[in-house]
């Protein structure tokens, strides 16, 4: 029997997840275009033994004031599953995970190239299905601006069925698809074999009711964002809890959410580390970042060292804002002193501290019943990912909570997934 052991994802995102990343003195700021930058990072992340490679997207700018989005962490970068193609040919083992959105793509286009990222991978591909937020996003599509959050997700549960329609093949053999439904009509199968782990593994970031009721239906693997323990574990138990709805097992899904360490030898090192990056925030940059998940435009119009104002409610990022709004509540934060918080870690978990405080939090969170894995988010690459593969792994499979060797070679074997009949 597999031992029971948590999963990781590295997260890459070019210079690091750190809104000042890109000044932090080890980075480069063109690393999001550097093809060189990302092999290291793939091959330090598989050279530790991490389930898979994990990239976001969005196709626009993440910020509409190019001043200020010339001054964060990610401001170029590829498109990432041709970035992903590439390092399957330079990596063996690690799994190559995308982000894509299913609305600003037709769900051939898309089961074709994962599927073929499948193959050329040896079976190591998966699809993170995300329905995309962003109005500067959506204007790169049409002039119709950002659909309703609901219509989104309407058209999400239609994608991911064709697409999953595609990846599996008739049973019978016949050649069509035949698909012809609210928003897609799909009439041929693909040109492709079955893929070698019988279908990409299926990922997917969307934290509201709707989106926690996709997943269930659809997912492998949901990666989110939670901060506390008790959040992450009320979302892993309600998730959970969904699937049996759809026939499906507790364990058909891995719950994986983002983690964002800063990591040293000591404590007060670790302090340092992470104070030299939160000094270098410039304010406005805070402010837009948060602005960004709360899906409002002027916030900079209140005053900087006062409280959240009323927000209406969003047709972006629902989970997120929640989360935002949540924190602000709790800690009673000020819009500076939660800009300056989310710009470390953009809403998910941040841990700074020595390899054995970050081994212990894991651990909890894992075998608390929160998490399956974690999705881990460097502030820095690729300072902190080859601290936290130096530091962090090797506490972890000291305790025997994490693998030592691959023990097969896809990423569904990696993730204790069922190949998909
Ligand atoms: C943890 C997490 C990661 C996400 N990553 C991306 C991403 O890389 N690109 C993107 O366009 N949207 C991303 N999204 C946005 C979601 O796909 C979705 O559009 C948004 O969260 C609204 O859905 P929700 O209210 O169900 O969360 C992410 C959402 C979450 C919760």
């Amino acid at each position: 029997m597999t031992a029971h052991q948590m999963k990781l994802g590295a997260f890459l995102w070019a210079t690091g997840h750190h809104i000042a990343a890109w000044r932090h003195p080890q980075a480069h700021v063109t690393a999001g275009v550097d093809i060189d930058h990302y092999i290291q990072l793939a091959r330090t992340a598989e050279a530790a033994k991490f389930d898979m490679i994990f990239c976001e997207d969005a196709a626009g700018a993440r910020e509409a004031n190019v001043n200020i989005a010339s001054q964060t962490s990610r401001s170029i970068g590829f498109e990432p599953i041709s970035l992903l193609a590439a390092l399957a040919v330079q990596t063996s083992h690690i799994g190559l995970v995308s982000t894509a959105s299913t609305s600003y793509n037709e769900p051939y286009g898309l089961a074709r190239a994962f599927a073929s990222l499948d193959h050329l991978s040896g079976g190591r591909a998966g699809w993170n299905l995300v329905t995309s937020a962003s109005h500067i996003e959506a204007a790169n599509f049409g002039a119709t601006g950002l659909r309703p959050h609901a219509d989104r997700y309407e058209r999400a549960r239609e994608f991911a069925a064709v697409v999953t329609a595609l990846w599996h093949g008739k049973p019978d053999g016949a050649s069509g698809l035949g698909h012809d439904g609210r928003s897609f009509s799909v009439r041929d199968a693909l040109e492709l074999p079955r893929s070698p782990q019988g279908a990409p593994v299926m990922v997917q970031a969307g934290a509201s009711d709707v989106g926690r009721d996709l997943a269930a239906r659809t997912a492998d693997v949901v990666f989110t964002a939670a901060q506390t323990f008790e959040e992450a574990k009320a979302f892993y138990d309600d998730l959970k809890g969904r699937l049996a709805a759809y026939g499906r097992e507790p364990d058909d899904i891995k719950i994986m959410p983002g983690v964002a360490p800063v990591v040293a030898e000591t404590e007060s090192e670790a302090r340092e580390k992470y104070e030299e990056l939160q000094e270098l925030i410039p304010d406005d940059v805070g402010v837009a970042l948060l602005s960004s998940y709360l899906s409002i435009s002027d916030l900079w119009r209140y005053p900087i060292d006062g409280p959240l104002p009323e927000l209406p409610a969003s047709e972006g990022m629902q989970s997120r804002q929640a989360l935002v709004i949540e924190q602000s509540r709790r800690d009673n934060l000020s819009i500076r002193q939660l800009a300056r918080h989310f710009a470390g870690a953009r809403g998910h978990w941040r841990m700074v501290g020595t390899p054995a405080q970050m081994a212990d939090e894991l651990e909890a969170r894992f075998e608390g019943g929160a998490a399956d894995g974690f999705n881990v988010m460097p502030s820095y690459f690729p300072g902190e990912l080859d601290t936290f593969a130096a530091l962090v792994v090797p506490e972890l499979q000291r305790r025997g909570l994490f693998r030592k060797d691959y023990e097969g070679r896809t990423l569904r074997e990696h993730l204790g997934l069922k190949r998909p009949v």
